[in-house]
């Protein structure tokens, strides 16, 4: 199969847009001001992680799953399957499916510290799959998660954001 999706692109515009005071309180708690975050510290950074989450539930990398393809006849949901049908999950569509999610397209990190606190983005959870799920799900998820977590810590302990007299920052998609 030829993998498709600009990982790297992907990586790098990681949308983080909430560059919140609170994650740099949680930093400045954790870590301190004096000393540079490490990959040890991401552990004690909940706060930072709940925007991670979120972050990946509102803008998946990959909308779209890669295609997969039955090698045999199967029974889905009482739908029946045939061998070679292709399936390509919208990742998208389920992350922001307001039968799951409340106010799907807000973004509220805390909820992940309150009543999701048990769901994580590594394929066990159904409604947060931005690295897919089962066997062919993501093989960089370890990296992705350690570098994402890292990247932004290292940015919040650094720089304080803010826009022109705090002008909005319009996230909404354009074609
Ligand atoms: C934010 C970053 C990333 C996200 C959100 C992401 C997401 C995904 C998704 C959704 C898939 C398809 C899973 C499926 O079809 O079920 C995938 C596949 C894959 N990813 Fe990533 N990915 C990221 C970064 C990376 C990185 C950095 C690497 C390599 C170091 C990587 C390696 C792969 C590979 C090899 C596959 C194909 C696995 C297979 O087909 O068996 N990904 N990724």
């Amino acid at each position: 199969m030829t993998y498709s999706y600009d990982h790297y692109h992907h990586a790098v515009a990681f949308r983080v847009w909430a560059f919140d005071v609170n994650a740099q309180a949680e930093i400045d708690t954790h870590v301190g001001k004096d000393t540079q975050v490490d990959e040890s510290d991401i552990v004690k950074l909940v706060y930072l992680q709940a925007i991670v989450k979120e972050t990946l539930l509102l803008y998946p990398a990959a909308p779209l799953s890669t295609p997969h393809e039955s090698i045999k006849d199967c029974t889905i949901a009482s739908y029946h399957t045939p061998a070679g049908t292709r399936l390509i999950t919208n990742i998208w569509n389920i992350q922001r499916d307001p039968c799951i999610w409340c106010n799907p397209s807000e973004f509220q990190p805390e909820m992940f510290l309150t009543d999701q606190a048990n769901v994580d983005v590594r394929g066990q959870h159904f409604e947060l799959i931005p690295c897919g799920s089962g066997r062919r799900s993501c093989l960089g998820i370890s990296l992705v998660l350690l570098m994402v977590h890292l990247a932004l810590a290292h940015l919040l302990q650094g720089f304080d954001f803010e826009t022109p007299l705090d002008a909005f920052v319009d996230m909404t998609k354009s074609a």
